[in-house]
């Protein structure tokens, strides 16, 4: 079976708050994007890539192929699930809905084959899973004026990256359970816990970044040499 990726790429950086959304900004001369693209391509276990666009994106370079696989485009939502939901739908017809797919964030271009490779191989022994990684951090409630109000245990909380992977069928069920109850979630395994599944945690390393502010474009730059 065929394995895609979806890349949700329609949002509009508002926390960035640059002229155009993050993923087109340059990273090493290049379009963020790209580099992330290049990277998902690359893959020996990617067999092509489905890239969601926000409405009149004017920004999308149009690249219809790399690495010699397919780049095929969707137009997005509102919410990160609804423009996931979108890329699902237009996968072409090789994918079945028992076959798996990967979903990444366009704004981590410095992800590393290796953990691609992994979350691969692992979530398929299971109902599928995403990569992420331990809490390093003391984690801290915050209340009114700033107070720390508790300090939360940090033992078995992690971090959320992706890519996550899980079987098609099951993902487009669980995203439209979540749109038709109005919930709000920040990732698809938090859909696939809603329905009842449990993703597999598997360990990636941490300069998995998500670019969010313009100090991690300077970050991204001196990471993507590093994780080639
Ligand atoms: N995304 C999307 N559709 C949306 C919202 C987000 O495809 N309606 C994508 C973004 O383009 C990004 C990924 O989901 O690649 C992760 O989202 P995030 O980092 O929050 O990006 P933005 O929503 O663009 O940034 P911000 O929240 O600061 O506006
Ligand atoms: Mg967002």
């Amino acid at each position: 079976a065929a394995l895609w990726c979806v890349v949700p790429a329609a949002g509009r950086g508002t926390r960035m708050g640059a002229d155009c959304p993050k993923q087109y900004l340059p990273l090493n001369g290049r379009p963020l994007i790209t580099h992330t693209l290049e990277r998902l391509a690359a893959h020996p276990r990617i067999a092509g890539l489905m890239v969601v666009l926000g409405a009149g994106d004017g920004h999308w370079p149009g690249t219809a192929a790399l690495h010699g696989k397919p780049v095929r485009t969707a137009f997005g939502g509102a919410e990160r699930s609804d423009s996931v939901l979108a890329g699902l739908h237009a996968l072409p017809a090789e994918v079945d809905d028992a076959d798996f797919v990967l979903v990444h964030d366009a704004a981590r271009p410095c992800v590393r084959e290796a953990d691609i490779a992994r979350l691969i191989e692992q979530a398929a022994q299971v109902d599928g899973g995403l990569l992420g990684a331990p809490l390093r951090d003391t984690l801290k409630r915050a209340g009114e004026g700033g107070r720390s109000m508790a300090t939360e245990p940090r033992d078995q909380r992690w971090r959320a990256f992706t890519p996550q992977m899980f079987r098609r069928g099951e993902l487009v069920a669980a995203l439209r359970a979540v749109s038709r109850d109005g919930r709000a979630v920040s990732d698809e395994a938090m859909a696939m816990e809603l329905a009842g599944f449990r993703p597999l945690l598997v360990e990636g390393a941490e300069d998995n970044i998500k670019v969010t502010t313009a100090a991690d474009l300077a970050l991204a730059e001196f990471l993507l040499a590093r994780t080639a």
